[in-house]
């Protein structure tokens, strides 16, 4: 493994994702739209650079790209951490926590006792200068079963039933458990989902989303998902979703369950709450990161990024609904000098070739590839020396795939180390192609319409900046590839 450079805090830190100004960061908390800002609180360890003290960080932003860092919204107190929650707008006043002017947003998070107690239940805190200072409730907890393993409370306002509800997990019973409540103080059981689908890890950050149906007006999909701590086919932790109905007392699946993202890392995704009508739309990120070696990324003064955020559609295909992630559009104005190139056939004499397509670290690009006989084709990022991440479509396999063994001096982990893939076939007229957001420590791959994605941490030295085209076993043609230098 090469040796970690003193400096990696400036090369590594994104142009585009969000990171603390310092310290360690893992799930987003409380994602919340108020007061026209996009409110983002997440678990945060304000001492250092490694999991523990957990409390909410805060920071805001007007276009998803740009964030500014408040101060520590709920703080860790001698008895609890702050563990992940929801935040919502008490706009019918129903929790009596207003104070008369603008309504409320009250945040409903897991107390985790402090070590070496182990008890979890779920508290609200309260603002009422629209997000920057929080009270915790003198009443709490306000549901409390007496559990260990019993967090992440995710709570929305069901319009239909006129009620609070919430989903959280009983980790250990890989179970989904939904509450409701008039009042977000008092909370009774309806239902239970689960154990289903990918069950060989704990279950954790759940969240339950009315997603659009693309290309059907006004159709919505009830999408859950849930995290899994290990198992994921990455073999680290990861994302699936249970796509079915919701009546306001139970979720029923009606899809088989799948991994939203074939990356590592991607976990503890939750979706903005009291998004305006008039925008309309899901959105969410996760934390881009992995279970399985999050505390050994190389990065000094911070550690944890989020991923880019991403507008949630369902497309029914006829046999299947399935969840699909595009980036915000917000991010095409962060888009500054256009290349194109194509087309451009490769490795027609027999030979395995690359070639050169320029430079960059934080690049937005777009690539349309014809198979040929080729065993594989695709591109090579961030090369220099010895090192380049491989992003390409294996023919064998009809899978896309990205490959992190010369991705520089990451976590010494084979789920790091090893290469993913992904199942895509051919669009109907034959071409094979993707969407590709590189920031400084970061990939990630959306195709199919966003039902393919993969999201991977990269830690290569600041001088390997070159992109390249690659053909092996074949011959392919590169069609054509657009590709935006992007700035914040
Ligand atoms: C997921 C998680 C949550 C918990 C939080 C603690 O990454 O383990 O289940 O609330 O992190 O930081």
């Amino acid at each position: 493994m090469t040796s970690i450079p003193s400096t990696s805090e400036d090369f590594w830190r994104p142009a585009l994702h969000f990171t603390a100004e310092r310290f360690w960061i893992n799930d987003p908390n409380g994602l919340v739209f108020a007061c026209g800002q996009w409110h983002l609180f997440f678990q945060h360890n304000p001492q250092g650079n490694t999991w523990g003290h957990m409390s909410w960080g805060h920071a805001v932003s007007r276009d998803l790209l740009h964030w500014r860092h408040l101060p520590l919204a709920i703080a860790e107190d001698p008895t609890h951490m702050a563990f992940s929650g929801s935040v919502v707008i008490d706009d019918k006043g129903t929790s009596g926590l207003g104070d008369g002017g603008q309504a409320p947003l009250v945040a409903i998070y897991t107390a985790c006792a402090q070590p070496p107690a182990r008890h979890q239940a779920q508290h609200l805190a309260f603002s009422n200068d629209g997000g920057t200072r929080w009270t915790k409730y003198a009443g709490n907890p306000v549901l409390d079963i007496g559990a260990e393993n019993f967090r992440d409370p995710k709570v929305f306002w069901h319009g239909p039933s006129g009620r609070w509800v919430m989903a959280v997990v009983l980790a250990h019973g890989r179970i989904v458990s939904f509450y409701a409540s008039a009042d977000l103080k008092h909370w009774s059981h309806l239902s239970d989902f689960g154990p289903e689908g990918g069950v060989q890890g704990i279950w954790e950050c759940p969240d339950l989303i009315s997603v659009p149906v693309k290309d059907h007006a006004g159709r919505r999909a009830w999408v859950l998902k849930v995290d899994v701590f290990e198992g994921h086919p990455s073999g680290g932790s990861g994302a699936q979703v249970f796509i079915g109905d919701f009546d306001g007392q139970s979720f029923q699946s009606t899809q088989p369950a799948r991994w939203i993202d074939h990356g590592s890392d991607f976990y503890a995704a939750i979706s903005w709450a009291h998004v305006p009508a008039e925008d309309g739309r899901s959105v969410w990120l996760g934390w881009m990161n992995n279970h399985r070696y999050a505390a050994a990324t190389p990065t000094l003064s911070w550690c944890g990024a989020m991923s880019i955020p991403r507008v949630l559609h369902v497309r029914d295909d006829g046999a299947a609904l399935l969840l699909c992630q595009e980036p915000v559009s917000e991010l095409q104005a962060a888009r500054r000098e256009q290349r194109r190139c194509g087309p451009l056939g490769l490795g027609a004499g027999g030979a395995d070739e690359v070639v050169g397509l320029g430079a960059g670290d934080v690049l937005d690009l777009d690539i349309v590839w014809r198979p040929g006989t080729a065993r594989e084709f695709g591109l090579l990022l961030r090369c220099g020396g010895e090192q380049a991440t491989r992003v390409g479509w294996d023919a064998e396999r009809r899978a896309l795939f990205v490959d992190r063994r010369q991705s520089g001096p990451g976590p010494d982990d084979p789920v790091f180390r090893s290469p993913q893939y992904a199942p895509l076939a051919p669009q109907a007229d034959g071409s094979v192609r993707w969407r590709l957001l590189l920031d400084r420590c970061s990939v990630e791959v959306f195709a199919d319409g966003g039902a393919v994605v993969l999201t991977n941490l990269i830690f290569p030295s600041p001088g390997s900046r070159e992109l390249k085209a690659f053909v092996s076993g074949g011959a392919a043609e590169l069609v054509t590839m657009e590709c935006w230098t992007l700035e914040a």
